[in-house]
């Protein structure tokens, strides 16, 4: 048997020892300890955005995913689930082949672990999604095997990924089933996503907001509300594809999330709201920020370079994020003082082709349609689309919705039926303390 690569507990993914140890380049296995939201200096990297912008009182706090090794914070859940597999002795280097189903990031996040741990990687995603994704699997040495649509055809990748399942030797990092992705962003994102706002404000969290696709990061909430039990928990979908908000379906442009469904690991008793965000506001949002800074100084009456430290921290999600963190912030009344605390996954470098697509189907960008823009994103003073989730018959039709899912990819509903509870999540939560020690006595003995 070849030797298993090792990498970090949960525990070393939120407070690394060395947030910043030496590699020699990208390719190098010591990455691996560079999986946390922790720059060199230890702080979680985040922004707080200027005021000017987002137009509201509340602090909008954003953690960086794009600096986590190979571009995104999907990595984390990808490295998670290789990982336990390999403590319960169910993949081994030499003999398996990872698959990993995705929509571009958790994909990338897999070729790069196998990369780094030995393995060879397969990761299933829809043909239409932005090439910048399938140049990095690509990079990584992963292979693609495409089924065809976009983000809001991952049900095909799903059933695809059910002809590996039953391979012996492929095993499936199945982002949407298993519960390492929730256990990496409560542990991981929760704990530094409270450690982010003690530096804002009132030191609390008002409200975390995350668009779901695998619904992943939306398990830092779980954390956020076990602190701050009145925090609201704001799930984001594209108008265009609104299955949290009223079982709705259809295309849209966010990739990443918006994956018409209730995924598997999604803990729906949590969330307390779904806000429904234009998938072309967050296309031209990306623009503006990304594009147009100086533009957007002028209009806010900024210094040149403010708005610097947003250049290529964003993706189109990450727009969506922060669209939906002002627009409930607003809509909750939140002050000064009230911290809302959302993510970037990725950042700028998947999404080029995206804005030179926006430009050949607006034509040129002038000023004044620039402006506009601006004022309709920011400044819009509409009521956002937000439903209440926290009443049982919504909870009664997202537990529906998830069981109708799952219960044709073979979960029992006697499964089904134990999520609905939350001491579920709270004991599949405990396990990190366990797994931990599992993966030290494992490094202990490889000495
Ligand atoms: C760009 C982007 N944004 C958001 C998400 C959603 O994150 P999660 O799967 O944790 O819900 C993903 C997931 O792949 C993504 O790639």
């Amino acid at each position: 048997m070849k030797a298993i690569v090792p990498g970090p507990t949960y525990a070393e993914m939120l407070n690394p020892r060395d947030p910043a140890p030496h590699a020699a380049g990208e390719m190098d296995p010591a990455n691996l300890f560079r999986i946390t939201w922790r720059g060199p200096d230890r702080q979680v990297r985040h922004v707080a955005l200027p005021k000017e912008l987002t137009g509201t009182e509340a602090n909008i706090i954003v953690l960086a995913g794009r600096c986590f090794p190979s571009g995104s914070h999907k990595v984390g859940p990808a490295y998670a689930t290789l990982l336990e597999g390999e403590l319960a002795g169910e993949i081994e280097p030499g003999v398996h082949r990872v698959i990993g189903p995705s929509t571009g990031n958790f994909g990338i996040g897999v070729a790069y672990i196998a990369l780094l741990k030995g393995y060879a990687a397969t990761v299933i995603m829809p043909d239409g999604m932005s090439k910048e994704r399938y140049q990095r699997i690509r990079q990584y040495g992963g292979e693609l095997d495409l089924t065809p649509g976009t983000e809001s055809d991952v049900i095909l990748v799903l059933e695809r990924t059910e002809h590996y399942k039953k391979d012996p030797h492929s095993k499936v990092l199945a982002q949407f089933e298993l519960l390492p992705n929730y256990r990496f962003h409560r542990y991981v994102t929760g704990r530094s996503a409270l450690e982010a706002a003690e530096r804002h404000g009132n030191g609390r969290v008002a409200a975390f907001v995350s668009a779901p696709g695998s619904a992943g990061t939306l398990a830092a909430g779980d954390e956020i509300k076990a602190r701050f039990p009145e925090a609201v928990i704001c799930a984001l979908e594209p108008t265009e594809c609104p299955t949290l908000f009223n079982n709705g379906r259809g295309t849209h442009r966010i990739e990443g999330i918006g994956d018409k469904m209730v995924t598997l690991i999604h803990n729906v008793l949590t969330t307390d709201c779904v806000q429904l965000v234009h998938d072309d506001d967050c296309v031209m949002g990306l623009e503006l920020i990304q594009r147009q800074p100086r533009l957007l100084e002028r209009i806010l009456g900024l210094a040149e370079g403010r708005l610097a430290g947003l250049q290529d921290l964003l993706g189109i999600s990450g727009l969506c994020n922060i669209l939906g963190a002002i627009r409930l912030a607003r809509s909750l009344g939140l002050g000064p003082e009230d911290n809302v605390v959302t993510v970037a996954t990725d950042g700028f470098d998947r999404y080029p082709s995206v804005l030179e697509d926006l430009v050949r189907r607006q034509g040129p960008l002038e000023e004044g349609t620039l402006t506009g823009w601006f004022e309709s994103l920011f400044r819009d003073g509409k009521p956002p689309k937000i439903l209440d989730v926290r009443p049982l018959d919504q909870k009664q039709r997202l537990f529906g919705y998830k069981k109708d899912v799952w219960a044709g990819f073979g979960y029992s509903a006697a499964y089904l039926e134990r999520m609905q509870s939350q001491s579920f999540w709270d004991a599949e939560y405990e396990r990190v303390e366990e797994i931990d020690r599992t993966l030290l006595r494992q490094r202990q003995a490889a000495r």
